[in-house]
């Protein structure tokens, strides 16, 4: 057995600079936060770097900084996916929230992401600190830790089963495709009470 380490390089890519004021720093490019050539160029210096993936922060809320700081970024999934389609080998790692998204609709997007890539999708998953984050989904109020920790284990138990409802080579069989569908459960809400489900592509 080799004794031999390896470093796993991931670069986090935040639009416009962590620092607030980044984004006027001498050689920076503002004026393309919204130019997907720009991230697309980035991952593709990043892969010739050697570098094993790229990462996507996100939540669902802008944040209180947003008046004075350039903070417009896409939704990371549908970013990921064009710079899928210019990369070959690099990871490419998307932030969702567990709290305010549902498994079925965060299945299906990241194993089209993983389709499209040729197997490259990850998820960086957060339960979403941002109280302000509720105000966009009609809550009341952001649900306290505790619940949005219960509701992720929860979660992440019906989106691993609905990714594994379909066989490896499902998408090669010809009929019927070997899928098996996932007994409904209610508890946080997390799939329909009545009916099973399964992930489509
Ligand atoms: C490297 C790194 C990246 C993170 N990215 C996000 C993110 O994109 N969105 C988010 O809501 N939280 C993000 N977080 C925050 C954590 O998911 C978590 O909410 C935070 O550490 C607070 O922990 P708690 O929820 O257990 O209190 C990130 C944390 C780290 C260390």
């Amino acid at each position: 057995m080799s004794n031999q380490r390896q470093l796993v390089l991931n670069l986090f890519i935040y639009p416009g600079g962590h620092h607030e004021a980044a984004w006027r720093y001498k050689g920076s490019e503002p004026d393309r936060i919204l130019d997907i050539t720009h991230y697309q160029e980035l991952a593709q210096r990043a892969e010739a770097s050697k570098f094993d993936a790229i990462f996507f922060a996100d939540g669902p809320a802008l944040a209180d900084n947003v008046r004075y700081a350039q903070r417009f970024r896409f939704e990371p999934i549908t970013w990921l996916a064009a710079i899928a389609a210019v990369t070959k080998r690099i990871g490419l790692i998307a932030t969702a929230s567990t709290t305010y998204t549902e498994p079925y609709n965060l299945a299906r997007l990241f194993a089209s992401l993983d389709h499209l890539s040729q197997g490259r999708a990850g998820w960086n998953i957060v339960t979403t600190s941002a109280p302000q984050a509720a105000q966009n989904f009609g809550l009341p109020e952001h649900p306290p830790h505790h619940e949005r920790y219960e509701r992720a284990r929860e979660y992440l138990d019906v989106i691993s089963r609905l990714w594994d409802s379909w066989e490896d080579d499902a998408s090669s069989t010809i009929p019927p495709p070997a899928f098996s569908p996932i007994p409904a459960r209610s508890t946080h809400s997390t799939t329909s009470a009545n009916t099973s489900a399964f992930a489509a592509p």
